[in-house]
């Protein structure tokens, strides 16, 4: 996959995840726990490939174009991974035991989810297409 595509598909990925944990919400306040066990799943096998790209492809690039001090804001938006993971854990290990915290953590990640694509969205994947066109134009390596 080029690079253009695949931040259009990474894109579309958040899409993907964002549905997925309204429709893990609207489990929470069923009381469905089987249904939030099984978005879980569905969101950790791609949360974890989305998060694998983003870093072997887009943080290497703008690392190599832009080196750490330059990319230092797009380094500190790339940190967030963990923490998202953490929570999707911590949310998985929560259910069924308890609801008001399941509610409270699940408004976490969702805040967090969205300001980490919205980050993504407007800032680094701009940059990183800005980079890569550079990189295109002065017959640079092309990225894997
Ligand atoms: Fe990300
Ligand atoms: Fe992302």
């Amino acid at each position: 996959m080029d690079f253009e595509s695949l931040i259009r598909v990474l894109a579309e990925e958040h899409r993907v995840m964002a549905a997925a944990l309204a429709r893990m919400e609207e489990a929470a306040t069923e009381g469905d726990f089987d249904g939030i066990a099984e978005t879980l799943r569905e969101l950790d096998s791609v949360f974890r490939q989305h998060i694998a790209d983003e870093e072997s492809q887009i943080l290497r690039l703008l690392i190599e174009e832009l080196g750490v001090r330059g990319a230092e804001a797009e380094i500190k938006v790339f940190q967030q991974h963990r923490p998202i993971y953490k929570l999707m854990q911590l949310i998985s290990e929560l259910a069924p035991k308890s609801a008001p915290d399941l509610k409270a953590d699940q408004r976490l990640l969702n805040d967090l989810f969205l300001e980490h694509t919205s980050l993504e969205e407007q800032g680094v994947f701009p940059k990183a297409l800005r980079a890569y066109r550079d990189l295109q134009r002065e017959g640079g390596s092309k990225p894997a």
